[in-house]
C-alpha cells in the first residue's frame, strides 16, 4: 500500500527480496527467449517478410501507379469501374491504398515473378493477402517492395489489417491470379 509514506526513508537500499530477483530472472528469461524467436520466425517460420523500404511521396508513388494503369489496364470492373491491371511478367507492379480502398485490382500470373510496390497515399494501412500468409505496414512517405511468385490460382483479397478510420473494415482489394 503507497497510500502513507514508507516507514523507512531509503527504501530502495534495502536488500533485494529473493522472490522479487526470482521473477526478475523469469521475466528477462523470457524477454530474451521472445526476443530470439523474431529471427527463428522470420527464417523458419515465414512470419515476416523479406521487403525493401524506399522514400517516396503520395504524389510520386501515385504517378507510378497512374501510369501503370494507363498503360496495362484490361478491362474495368464493379459499379465504381475499378480498372483491372494485368502488368507484364518480371515488371514493377503498383498498388496503393487510401481511405479506404486498394488501388487497383490486380491480374498476376502465377508462377511468374513481381516486384509488388505498396504505399499509402494518406493515412497509416495494413497490406494483408488472404489466406496467404503475407502481411506488412503501409505507411505514407515510404514504399515496400516485396518479390512475390503466386503459386496458386484464384482470387485473393488484400484486407486492411491496421485501423484506418470510420471505413477501415470496407477497405478490401482484389488480386486475380491465373
Ligand atoms: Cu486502411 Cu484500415
Amino acid at each position: 500500500m503507497a497510500i502513507a509514506p514508507p516507514s523507512e526513508k531509503i527504501w530502495w537500499k534495502e536488500p533485494i527480496e529473493r522472490v522479487e530477483l526470482l521473477w526478475v530472472a523469469i521475466a528477462l528469461t523470457w524477454a530474451i527467449f521472445m526476443f530470439l524467436m523474431m529471427p527463428y520466425w522470420h527464417v523458419y517460420g515465414k512470419q515476416n517478410l523479406s521487403n525493401e523500404a524506399y522514400r517516396t511521396t503520395p504524389e510520386a508513388f501515385g504517378k507510378k501507379v497512374e501510369a501503370m494503369v494507363a498503360q496495362h489496364t484490361v478491362r474495368k470492373e464493379t459499379a465504381r469501374e475499378y480498372p483491372v491491371v494485368a502488368p507484364p511478367a518480371g515488371s514493377d507492379v503498383y498498388l496503393l491504398g487510401r481511405l479506404w480502398e486498394w488501388y487497383p485490382i490486380l491480374e498476376l500470373e502465377k508462377g511468374k515473378t513481381y516486384r509488388l510496390h505498396v504505399s499509402s497515399m494518406d493515412w497509416q494501412h495494413g497490406f494483408s493477402v488472404q489466406p496467404e500468409n503475407i502481411n506488412f505496414q503501409v505507411v505514407p512517405g515510404y514504399e515496400t517492395v516485396i518479390t512475390v511468385t503466386p503459386d496458386k490460382a484464384g482470387e485473393f483479397s488484400i484486407v486492411c489489417n491496421e485501423y484506418c478510420g470510420i471505413g477501415h473494415h470496407n477497405m478490401v482489394g482484389k488480386i486475380y491470379v491465373k
